[in-house]
């Protein structure tokens, strides 16, 4: 078992969770068998995430350009998605996990889009971690989304230009009040960031395994947060100046 540092956990995981897909041919089961073990693998790290202590864990659930897919798969996807929250809702309230979502949700079946909105509802008051669920999620419209915001706040006079800046311009974002990953990690081997939190990812440290999501479990989980453990985060200084040791 990997041996990680309590003291340094990662604030904020998010993760791409790629490979059903393939995971599903390996064995020769159709796509929609992937995703079922798919949403296996998220109620294990969801879990692994509370048991952890780590306070944040966005799942990139569904993007925009999902929608692309045979309508088939889709509908799967909608299903399992408002399966699990109907079966995990109690769990979630009792280990203190609350769901938020980033994304299109109106782009979202209208049932699906009730189940979210009364799971978020039950669980508005759970601190110990939040489930944040991207759903018809894209980073560039989330980027515009949050343009048209400051437009509108610039047109009616409630900031102005100068306001505009790093710091507050996240306040625009679906990720407002949340903290940016300060780890991501990519299952089944892609090294791509598929259009997935943009603005938020500017200092995250990356980690891609092969394993496919499906197989990815606290054991892959705990590798990842070892490796982001091992690394130094610079954020633009030198060594030196971290540690200290700058004249
Ligand atoms: C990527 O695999 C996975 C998805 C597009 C969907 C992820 C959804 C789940 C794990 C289930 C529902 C989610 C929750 C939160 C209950 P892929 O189909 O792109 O795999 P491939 O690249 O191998 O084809």
């Amino acid at each position: 078992m990997e041996e990680i540092d309590k003291e340094k956990l990662p604030h904020h995981i998010a993760i791409i969770m790629d490979g059903n897909g393939r995971w599903a041919k390996k064995k020769f089961l159709n796509r929609i068998s992937g995703h079922i073990k798919g949403v296996h693998a998220v109620r294990e790290v969801v879990t692994a995430c509370r048991e952890l202590g780590i306070k944040v864990l966005t799942l990139y659930a569904f993007s925009i350009e999902n929608w692309k897919r045979p309508a088939e798969e889709v509908n799967a996807l909608m299903d399992l998605l408002k399966e699990y929250l109907l079966k995990e809702y109690e769990e979630m309230v009792q280990n203190n996990i609350r769901l938020n979502v980033i994304g299109r949700i109106e782009d979202l079946p209208l049932d699906v889009q009730t189940t979210l909105r009364e799971t978020m509802k039950k669980t508005e008051r759970c601190d110990g971690m939040i489930l944040n669920l991207a759903l018809s999620y894209g980073g560039r419209s989330e980027i515009l989304h949050a343009v048209q915001g400051i437009t509108s706040d610039l047109q009616k006079g409630k900031i102005k230009p100068e306001e505009i800046t790093v710091q507050h311009f996240p306040e625009y974002l679906w990720t407002h009040g949340i903290p940016d990953p300060d780890l991501l990690i990519r299952t089944s081997g892609e090294f791509r960031i598929s259009n997935f939190l943009l603005w938020q990812i500017a200092y995250t440290e990356l980690y891609v395994t092969d394993t496919l999501w499906p197989d990815f479990d606290r054991k892959e989980l705990l590798k990842a947060i070892a490796d982001f453990q091992s690394r130094e985060r610079r954020f633009g200084l030198t060594s030196e100046q971290l540690n200290g040791r700058e004249e």
